[in-house]
């Protein structure tokens, strides 16, 4: 694909992270981007599809914001990539491809990422919350919402999202544990490991500081 449509493309989708929580801002999806490239590469996946793809996985994630929930931001998204697409003259056969992708990003709808391009951006997506960078988001996010910021003894089944509970510990045990056991690709596996083995030992170590061990 020509870098100026994708430039272009990048340019058009800009709009519509004006304003998001900064877990999903443009960055995510800059981030999304790098290492969904680098799993796509070794997964054989198609790269032109794949890199449409993740620039417009969260287009619509501000309304679904904005909505509570109520929109799914993975169906809406693929209504926006048809639109945006259609406009910019990109071929039929090729979004398509494309919308299948965005459709079937999300871990909770009842559409399942079937190309390889859909996996791996499936899985770039979610191994962004989870590692170093998981820890930074869901720290951010917990400040965010004003919640503390660390609990050690936490008690996830007696504890609310979007509380003053939810800190990253929570986040932790409540969903990022299991982030690796969704993994749809061999190498999306392999770095969700090496991901979920650095939360446990920060986490870790984070306890020991606070019992005054360390
Ligand atoms: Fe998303
Ligand atoms: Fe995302």
């Amino acid at each position: 694909m020509e870098e100026e449509f994708f430039d272009k493309l990048r340019e058009k989708v800009l709009p519509y992270f004006e304003g998001i929580n900064p877990c999903h801002d443009i960055c995510h999806t800059d981030r999304v981007l790098s290492l969904a490239l680098a799993i796509g590469e070794k997964e054989g996946a198609d790269l032109e599809i794949l890199k449409v793809a993740v620039l417009l996985h969260d287009v619509a994630r501000k309304e679904q914001d904005e909505s509570r929930g109520e929109i799914c931001h993975a169906e809406r998204g693929g209504e926006l990539a048809w639109e945006i697409l259609r406009e910019m003259g990109y071929p039929y056969d090729k979004i398509v491809k494309v919308v299948h992708c965005v459709e079937t990003h999300r871990f909770r709808n009842e559409k399942i990422p079937e190309s390889v391009e859909a996996k791996v951006l499936f899985d770039a997506d979610k191994l962004d919350g989870i590692g170093g960078i998981g820890i930074l988001r869901a720290t951010s996010f917990a400040g965010h919402i004003g919640a503390v910021v660390h609990n050690p003894d936490v008690d996830v089944e007696n504890t609310k999202p979007y509380s003053k509970d939810d800190s990253a510990y929570r986040e932790f045990f409540a969903k990022l544990v299991r982030v690796k056991e969704k993994m749809l690709t061999g190498e999306g596996k392999k770095i969700a490991e090496g991901r979920h083995e650095f939360m446990v030992e920060f986490f870790d170590r984070v306890n020991k500081e606070v019992r005054g061990e360390l």
